[in-house]
């Protein structure tokens, strides 16, 4: 007889034996950035995420040291947008003052800003566009100004989550000449066109305006594929690799953490956040259990760390087992 259930007869045996774990120095915690005066707006398809102005961002800044959360990704959204952007490589746009603030009030907060213009055209889509194509090459110059932007405003990391080809390499050349080599690049390299991500556009003003993101942003069928994408920014310079959206590419996680030997980070995006907290709401699951599991699920598949808007709770929830 192959006894299993020896090693499960209590709490603190089955302590001993567990291999995964989650930790607060693990957790990413997305903040949304808006331009004006005296905002905090609530995202309703996402219970307990706002939009803040600058001038309140010490509000959700308090919570998060209080959380001890020490990681956070930073979307700017700007009053201002155009064809091309613009708003999204000003020297002092929304996202570049933000990055300055939190530099500014909290230094040791590792500020990670997302890159990619979908906040910041009128169309909505992540590059500048021609007669309702989305233009690859035109794009890269867009993006690596944006980031070096950043960089220059104090950004720790730049997270480029545009999918055009060739975005990493663009970025990485862009930023070593500026003077960064030292700035790390998290890139969104397994990035599905999906589903999940339709809260996220309420959150950051995002929505393509005309079709969709499947041009740049990859089939969700292709598993093999994704690979390609991740060896390609690893190939062109990046220092971690995004899986995105989380609970659906678990799989690629997981090939990700045994092809490669890359730190490795898994969103658990929008759409994921919300139908927990919807079900939470409606009290049909028990939300601590179900966030936990989840949180382990990516961590067991190989995340070293987790971008999650759950981040503040799951911090408190881990202190609250020490
Ligand atoms: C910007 C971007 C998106 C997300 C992260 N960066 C939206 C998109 O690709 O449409 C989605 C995050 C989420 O759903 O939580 N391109």
């Amino acid at each position: 007889m192959i006894r299993r259930r020896r090693l499960r007869a209590t709490d603190n045996l089955r302590a001993l034996v567990r291999e995964t774990s989650v930790s607060v120095s693990d957790l990413i915690y997305p903040v949304f950035v808006i331009e004006g005066k005296d905002i905090k707006n609530p995202i309703n398809s996402m219970p307990g995420i706002y939009q803040y102005s600058i001038d309140r961002l010490d509000e959700e800044l308090d919570r998060i040291r209080e959380a001890g959360v020490k990681a956070i990704l930073l979307f700017g959204i700007p009053e201002h947008k155009d064809e091309v952007g613009s708003e999204a490589y000003n020297e002092h746009g929304i996202i570049q003052e933000a990055i300055r603030y939190i530099k500014k009030v909290f230094p040791e907060l590792v500020v990670i800003a997302d890159i990619c213009l979908c906040e910041y055209t009128s169309h909505g889509h992540c590059g500048v566009i021609d007669h309702g194509v989305i233009l690859n090459d035109e794009t890269l110059p867009l993006l690596a100004k944006t980031a070096v932007t950043c960089a220059q405003a104090g950004a720790d990391m730049v997270a480029p989550s545009n999918m055009m080809d060739g975005h990493v390499a663009a970025i990485r050349e862009a930023l070593d000449e500026a003077g960064y080599e030292m700035t790390p690049i998290m890139a969104y390299s397994a990035k599905m066109a999906s589903g999940f991500y339709g809260p996220f556009r309420d959150a950051a003003h995002s929505a393509p305006g005309f079709g969709d993101r499947k041009t740049y942003q990859m089939d969700f069928h292709n598993a093999r594929e994704a690979m390609r994408d991740i060896f390609d920014d690893i190939e062109e310079g990046a220092d971690i690799i995004i899986v995105k959206p989380g609970f659906s590419l678990l799989d690629i996680l997981k090939t990700a953490s045994v092809e490669t030997d890359m730190p490795l980070c898994s969103y658990n995006v929008s759409g994921e956040y919300s139908m927990v907290k919807a079900a939470a709401a409606n009290g049909w699951i028990d939300e601590k259990k179900i966030v936990m599991e989840l949180m382990t699920a990516f961590k067991r598949a190989g995340a070293q760390m987790i971008i999650t808007y759950h981040a503040l709770d799951v911090a408190r929830w881990i202190r609250e087992e020490d």
